[in-house]
């Protein structure tokens, strides 16, 4: 694995960028520098390990004995799981504890950057307050049910390519391909406003950064590149604002903001959301050709039970497998645990979302789970800013889905076909082959 590569590539963007100004100023720091990190040691990476959409059993195990537990040491920097449902509430709904600002583990206490949202995850008030603030005007149910027409259409069109790909070749589709990942693209153009022409630049940029087969390097070059063709998307609609988020901040608040910050916030958006929706799309697919009574409900269910089944696949599958890692601000109590100051606390959403103390049914999609609180989305003050928009786009493309093709079904029964994640944050599959029927 090469350097860094386990952390989500915002974080190690700002990782390194930190790790630069902290050279560039002469100055020593008495932090570790985790952009020395090699390879994380294999015992630590099970949170984020999974046996086809399952995590693996080690993580259930661990939870049994203690739902708090010291995974290890990184660099001297003491790392605490957390993977129960009432401890992780408990600790990302505590900000008076923890921290989310990296700087705060590299001893850096400068306050003045505000780096896009990219980093709001990794982002204390009152920065986090003021990026935050800029995006949830453009999150409210008004806005998002003007999207909600258009979304309709997205996956409409999708659905008419999966058809066309089916007739064309040998009646195998790639849902990953055609719908998973497509779906998802369109409505972020469509919530940024990015305009037509350049679009398909764009796309090329979005699939390569998230084409891991090709490695960290290029990966990591597609991200710069994704960032700085958002900075010239946001330097021309200074002069002529588009009809999406981007143009809307400029009309409202643009003199706030700076190229590069205003570039940030759209790149957020669209690392925040385009990845992790496409994730559920196509796992949730390929759960649902396995579950033909919920894939019947989406077809013919009421709205209710739309949600259900869309909450209980959020759930169960919980692409983000853990939330921003909590730095400890001091030394305090975690359910029996002394946690010390600097210490880092990884909660496992998946873990938490499991839980049989919580949940009734955990290891198991199945609708009576879906009356329990999930994490799929977080919880508290960094909870997805976008959750309402994944349900809608959720909700559009699987009914879609069901309802145009009540036969699918999957094309190959080997599941290491469908190229499942290793060790990545937001986990996923990238390819699954489905036959339309
Ligand atoms: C199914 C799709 C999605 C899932 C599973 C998901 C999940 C998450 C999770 C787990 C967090 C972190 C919570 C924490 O650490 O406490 C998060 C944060 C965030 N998400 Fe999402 N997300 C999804 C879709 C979206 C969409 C569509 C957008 C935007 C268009 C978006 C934008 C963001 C942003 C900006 C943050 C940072 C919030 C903050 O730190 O205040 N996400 N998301």
């Amino acid at each position: 694995m090469s350097s860094m590569t386990w952390l989500p590539a915002a974080l190690r963007r700002r990782v390194l960028r930190l790790a630069m100004r902290l050279g560039s100023r002469g100055g020593s720091s008495p932090m570790p520098d985790i952009t020395t990190l090699r390879k994380v040691p294999e015992h630590l990476t099970y949170p984020l390990r999974r046996d086809g959409v399952d995590p693996v059993p080690q993580l259930a195990e661990q939870r049994a004995i203690d739902p708090v537990h010291k995974l290890g040491e990184i660099l001297g920097i003491k790392i605490w799981l957390v993977s129960g449902h009432e401890e992780a509430k408990a600790v990302l709904a505590d900000m008076t504890s923890y921290s989310n600002d990296i700087r705060h583990l590299l001893g850096n206490r400068r306050q003045d950057s505000a780096e896009g949202v990219g980093g709001l995850g990794f982002t204390d008030p009152p920065d986090h307050t003021r990026l935050r603030g800029v995006l949830t005007p453009e999150f409210t149910m008004r806005r998002l049910r003007r999207l909600e027409e258009g979304i309709g259409a997205i996956v409409e069109r999708s659905l008419d390519e999966m058809a066309a790909a089916a007739a064309s070749g040998d009646g195998t589709v790639d849902l990953v391909d055609k719908f998973g990942f497509e779906i998802p693209f369109r409505v972020i153009c469509d919530l940024l406003g990015m305009p037509d022409d350049v679009r398909e630049e764009f796309h090329a940029l979005g699939v390569a950064r998230f084409d891991i087969s090709k490695g960290g390097t290029e990966v990591f070059g597609a991200a710069t590149e994704t960032r700085t063709f958002l900075i010239d998307t946001v330097k021309a609609q200074r002069d002529a604002p588009g009809d999406g988020m981007i143009g809307e901040i400029i009309r409202t608040r643009g003199d706030d903001f700076d190229d590069v910050e205003l570039g940030g916030l759209a790149d957020g958006v669209f690392l925040g959301g385009y990845e992790t929706s496409a994730a559920m799309l196509s796992m949730g697919a390929y759960v649902l050709t396995r579950n033909p009574e919920a894939y019947r409900l989406l077809r013919e269910g009421t709205p209710a039970e739309v949600n259900q089944v869309v909450d209980e696949l959020l759930r169960y599958l919980c692409p983000v497998q853990i939330a921003f890692p909590r730095f400890a601000k001091s030394d305090h109590d975690l359910f029996g645990h002394t946690v010390k100051k600097g210490d880092v606390v990884i909660v496992s959403l998946a873990g938490a979302n499991r839980d049989p103390r919580a949940v009734p049914n955990p290891e198991q999609f199945d609708l009576r789970n879906a009356e329990t609180m999930h994490f799929a989305f977080g919880h508290g003050l960094h909870r997805c800013v976008g959750a309402e928009l994944a349900r809608i786009e959720l909700r559009a493309a699987l009914t879609g889905l069901a309802r145009r093709f009540p036969d699918l079904a999957m094309a190959t029964d080997d599941l290491g076909e469908l190229g499942f994640r290793d060790l990545s944050i937001v986990y996923g599959l990238d390819r699954l082959p489905v036959t339309l029927g």
